[in-house]
């Protein structure tokens, strides 16, 4: 099953709900929510009381990825707002392996994220206790970037580590995503694909996502 996460970043803010609701009707399968600092990543965005509002206008699952330092600050105000997933970046955390089951503690999905110049390595120890990783395909902190094409190699290996260990984690590509990187991304490995303009700047939610399903066969 290949799981479609639109990214509200590239959303319209001042029609936040509306627009979450669009791409439910639409198809989506979760609704990826971007958290920034302006520490980890040269941008602020939102945090939990937004998460906290998009989980009122939806059923889908909130697929919610921070960008921020010192996660363990937040992780109970994310698993307050109704938050699925809960994936964090290795890179702004001392000890991911004691916050990955916090996030597991607070009844949340924990997941870990890898900018493009970390290696795999990194997560490979807390591969049996994570249910998903996100492969960043561009540098974290903004919409609307191109595809950094070693990735698909990337998405490969990790693929097959995880295969190797017997494991059932879910592997999430993120950033760049569109209908010209789609199909290769399916096809090294990913399950899940977060998409923020190529969905949120079409004219059309419910064709890009059906063409973006017919691209990965699913
Ligand atoms: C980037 C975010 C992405 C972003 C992707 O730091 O993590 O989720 O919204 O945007 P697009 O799909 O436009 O590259
Ligand atoms: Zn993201």
């Amino acid at each position: 099953m290949k799981l479609i996460a639109p990214s509200i970043l590239s959303a319209d803010f001042s029609r936040l709900g509306e627009e979450i609701k669009a791409v439910e009707l639409a198809g989506a399968d979760w609704i990826h929510v971007d958290v920034m600092d302006g520490h980890f990543v040269p941008n602020i965005t939102i945090g939990p009381l937004v998460a906290k509002a998009a989980r009122k206008t939806t059923e889908l699952p909130l697929d919610v990825h921070l960008m921020i330092e010192n996660p363990d600050h937040y992780l109970e105000d994310f698993a307050n707002a109704g938050c699925t997933y809960l994936t964090i970046h290795p890179e702004a955390c001392y000890h991911t392996h004691r916050t990955v089951h916090a996030i597991r503690d607070l009844g949340m999905k924990p997941g870990v994220a890898l900018n493009p110049a970390t290696p795999l390595s990194v997560v490979e120890w807390v591969m049996p206790d994570v249910e998903l990783i996100l492969v960043m395909s561009v540098n974290p902190g903004f919409g609307g970037q191109k595809f950094i094409p070693q990735t698909i190699e990337k998405i490969k290996d990790l693929k097959s580590m995880i295969r190797s260990k017997g494991l059932d984690v879910l592997v999430e590509v993120d950033g760049g995503v569109n209908e010209d990187t789609i199909k290769s991304v399916s096809e090294a490995g990913a399950d899940a694909f977060v998409a923020g303009s190529a969905i949120f700047k079409s004219p059309d939610y419910a064709g890009t996502i059906k063409r973006f399903r017919s691209l990965v066969g699913s």
